[in-house]
């Protein structure tokens, strides 16, 4: 019998990295960001001086990733590209623009298919994304797609940012989210979209330890005792 796989789709700042991880540590299982691998792939091709249209450069860059995951001595989620420690370089807002970018180009979703579906594996996966549930794993037990109100993930990423000594306007940040949304949601390979099984759980009044419990006790009651 294949591992079991929970996939854990939403908009940006919907707090998906966060819940997957908590939730990947409460089930002892692998972990996966695939935010990261597009973050990298735009992260790559700024570093190669790409044009942010070049899908065939963008393309050969996501066939060849030479990426690491791993964890920090704080336990944060350390990511290395090609032997470079990039983790902060990638979660900057420059970066996530670019991410939502290459993520819309067909070539690019093709080429970090197989890498994706490479980390499923005993005793199981948390995927963490935006097409997990609908296209990369649409076997998957339990699919939850979370979501909060637009404002709330704008304060979220804000937080974010500042704790991590990151700059960050939060007018600019909740333009340039809607402006991400739409371009995640309109796409025409792998919109944002729950999954037609998907339980959607709305965060925007839960904590964090209620939203980790939701999704355990709805894993409990599909996963073999
Ligand atoms: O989750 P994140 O903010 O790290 O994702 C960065 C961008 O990558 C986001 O704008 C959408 C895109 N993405 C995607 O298209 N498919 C995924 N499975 C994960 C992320």
């Amino acid at each position: 019998m294949p591992s079991p796989i929970i996939t854990i789709d939403g908009p940006s700042g919907s707090g998906k990295g966060t819940i997957s991880r908590l939730v990947a540590d409460r089930l002892g299982w692998r972990l996966l960001d695939s935010g990261a691998l597009y973050r990298l792939v735009a992260y790559a091709g700024q570093q190669r001086g790409l044009s942010p249209y070049d899908e065939s450069g963008h393309v050969d860059i996501a066939q060849h990733l030479d990426v690491q995951f791993g964890l920090g001595s704080h336990g944060g989620e350390q990511i290395w590209l090609a032997g470079d420690e990039v983790s902060q370089r990638i979660r900057t807002e420059q970066a996530g623009e670019g991410a939502s970018r290459v993520a819309a180009m067909p070539g690019v979703r093709a080429a970090l298919m197989d890498r994706q579906r490479a980390f499923a594996g005993a005793p199981g996966l948390v995927a963490d994304g935006r097409d997990m549930g609908t296209v990369v794993f649409p076997g998957a037990v339990l699919k939850i797609f979370l979501t909060a109100s637009a404002e709330e993930r704008a304060r979220r990423r804000y937080n974010q940012l500042k704790d991590k000594g990151l700059g960050a306007n939060l007018a600019a940040l909740s333009l340039e989210i809607a402006e991400r949304d739409r371009r995640d949601a309109s796409r025409a390979v792998a919109p944002l979209r729950p999954a037609d099984d998907a339980v959607i759980v709305d965060s925007t009044a839960m904590t964090i330890d209620a939203v980790v419990a939701r999704v355990l006790e709805l894993a409990a009651a599909r996963l073999p005792a």
